[in-house]
């Protein structure tokens, strides 16, 4: 039907005879002149109309915005002064000569050229917000993130292999998806959380390199960048070692910014360890582009008599830190209260700071409402030990380290972006050195920090069982301005090891064998050692496009509340169909009590 895309004639095609089909963008009648900007997926031509097309024109009269229409007519340079050099387009028009309407549109309820529409109309009609050309650039850069790590992992032996979707759950720390079995009535499949036992499967089976862009299911609380259902490019390797697998790792994620968004990223990717991760910036995902750090000072307020700080200080448990705020000093009282409430949310008590009018001035040129509770000698040194300079402002966090990291590791993000502090620059970190455990106090056991099948930093059962707080993993996170883009490691590939970890997790035997028995019962016939990294194919491009939110990279996501208002789901199962799953539905709450 057609010889070109609209967004690809250019001046190369002057005098061309070029048959286009597409959708009206815009049409503006010029007295006597119309001018429809026709747009398909590649981007938009201007196609002129005029009266000496009598039959072209009058159709011309009547189309409206986004009909879809066939024009055949002939390519030439745009008048003087009417060359719009922002479109690739933008030297040309076509002169129409025929005019074909092959559908015709009412009038839509989102309009394609509107930047401010709101989510839920958006997703709605998500056919209309598509037609919209950032979020067909959003899709095209897609579709080659996927076509480039193929090509990459193809040339380097990895092999895509499909793992099942109805299977059982796999522990990755979110709620699974259930799937009601009708064959077996009362039981259930779990949609995987990710695919991580079947690769480690597909390694012992002898597969040796495997790869999958794969959809993975958590019901987890939502944001900006979680969906429930999710792609991972999802990877894993035999034979081969952590330091190994970052390599060729990092090697393809560089290759993939290069050639998809033209960005070279630093080769190789700078690394740091989890606990310096956490000491500096409060995170395991530290946005480097910010330039401020926690600061630690527990050591100047061991004694003093204020026991918001001098409490913590002396806990080991606990953190005193501080984050200088470089030319916030004139921060108002309510930008300081809203940042108060705002480390509450993770648990923070208070925020005192200090405001610095004045280095030099001592005391007298200091304001902050915990000034009157220090001494000299510890106002001081903290002044020296945070750098602060005339014109700063320095909040302290005082309490258990957990609650100190995430209230100022938060605060340092948000501060960065009010204060306009986030460089432009693409800073990737590998994280290493995870601790293989972190303590559940509530139910008084071990909790993965990754997954239950990551290897331990040590070569012994013996000294894994002898301090597992004190064991690291060999796990690596890849962090890209701040968010995690993948997450992989080196896994457990014999039996007892695997034993002794369940057993840490509090998970009894039983429950090991009822939940992994084939996990363990494959561990014992050859496997090799292996490894491996999963990304998250959305936020990857989400980062390279420059979206705010994961949403604008998936043709259909979910809302927050992780639905879909383009079909409606998810939706009420009829009786009949229940019946036969062999489920019956528990009353909602509110209703079961009118009635009791
Ligand atoms: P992990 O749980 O870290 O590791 O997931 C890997 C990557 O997937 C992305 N991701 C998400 N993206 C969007 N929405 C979500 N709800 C979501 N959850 C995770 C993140 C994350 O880094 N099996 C292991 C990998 C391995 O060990 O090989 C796993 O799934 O970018
Ligand atoms: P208070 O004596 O509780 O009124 O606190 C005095 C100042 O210290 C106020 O500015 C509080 O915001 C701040 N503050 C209280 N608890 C903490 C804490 N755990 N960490 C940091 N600052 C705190």
């Amino acid at each position: 039907m057609r010889t070109h895309y609209c967004g690809h004639v250019t001046a190369s095609d002057l005098d061309q005879q070029v048959e286009l089909c597409g959708w009206v963008h815009h049409r503006r009648d010029h007295g006597g002149v119309i001018f429809i900007d026709l747009r398909d997926r590649e981007g938009r031509v201007q196609v002129v109309i005029d009266p000496d097309t009598p039959e072209s024109f009058a159709i011309a009269e009547q189309v409206r915005n986004e009909y879809v229409l066939k024009i055949s007519g002939k390519v030439r340079r745009r008048p003087e002064g009417t060359v719009n050099s922002d479109l690739t387009t933008g030297e040309i028009e076509v002169l129409c000569q025929d005019i074909e309407v092959l559908n015709a549109s009412e009038t839509p309820p989102i309009q394609v050229d509107d930047d401010n529409v709101n989510e839920d109309s958006r997703l709605k009609y998500r056919y209309l917000d598509l037609r919209r050309p950032e979020m067909q650039a959003n899709m095209i850069l897609r579709a080659k993130v996927s076509k480039v790590m193929r090509a990459y992992l193809d040339d380097n032996s990895f092999m895509e292999i499909e793992t099942p979707m109805l299977t059982r759950a796999t522990p990755e720390g979110a709620r699974d998806y259930l799937v009601p079995s009708r064959t077996h009535p009362g039981k259930f499949f779990a949609l995987p959380q990710s695919p991580q036992l079947f690769k480690q499967l597909l390694m012992m089976s002898g597969m040796d390199r495997y790869y999958q862009i794969v959809r993975c299911f958590r019901d987890e609380d939502l944001r900006a960048d979680r969906q429930p259902e999710f792609t991972q490019l999802d990877i894993e390797t035999s034979f081969m070692e952590e330091e190994e697998i970052m390599t060729v790792m990092e090697d393809m994620v560089i290759k993939l910014f290069d050639e998809c968004v033209d960005a070279k990223l630093p080769q190789p990717i700078p690394r740091m360890e989890y606990a310096e991760a956490i000491k500096r910036f409060g995170s395991d995902k530290p946005d480097l582009r910010i330039p401020l750090e926690l600061i630690d000072i527990a050591d100047l307020l061991a004694d003093v008599e204020f026991k918001v700080f001098s409490g913590p200080a002396k806990d080991p448990a606990g953190r005193v830190a501080a984050l200088r705020a470089p030319g916030a000093a004139g921060l108002s009282r309510k930008v300081i209260d809203a940042y108060t409430a705002y480390v509450a949310i993770f648990g923070a008590k208070g925020l005192a700071y200090i405001k610095v009018n004045d280095l030099a001035a001592g005391r007298e040129g200091l304001q902050s409402p915990i000034l009157k509770f220090l001494p000299d000698d510890a106002i001081e040194a903290i002044l020296e030990r945070t750098g602060a300079q005339t014109g700063d402002l320095v909040f302290f966090g005082a309490d258990k380290a957990k609650i100190v990291n995430e209230a100022l590791g938060n605060l340092r993000i948000r501060l960065g972006e009010d204060l306009d502090l986030i460089g432009s620059e693409w800073k990737p970190l590998w994280v290493t050195d995870f601790p293989m455990f972190e303590h559940n106090d509530d139910e008084n056991r071990w909790d993965s920090l990754h997954h239950p099948f990551t290897a331990p930093k040590v070569d012994s059962i013996e000294n894994l069982k002898q301090d597992p707080g004190a064991c690291l993993s060999k796990a690596y996170d890849l962090v890209l301005n701040g968010m995690e883009i993948g997450g992989g490691s080196v896994r457990i590939h014999t039996t007892d090891m695997q034993q002794t970890v369940f057993e840490l997790l509090g998970i009894e035997e039983q429950e090991a064998e009822d939940k992994f028995g084939f996990l363990l019962s494959a561990l014992q016939y050859g496997c090799p050692p292996h490894g491996g990294m999963a990304f998250g194919l959305d936020r990857l491009v989400m980062l390279m496009c420059g979206a705010t939110s994961i949403r604008d990279v998936i043709a259909f996501p979910k809302t927050q509340s992780a639905a879909c208002p383009l079909t409606a789901a998810p939706t009420e199962a009829g009786e009949r169909q229940l019946k036969e799953l062999g489920i019956r539905l528990r009353k909602p709450a509110a209703e079961a009590s009118e009635k009791s």
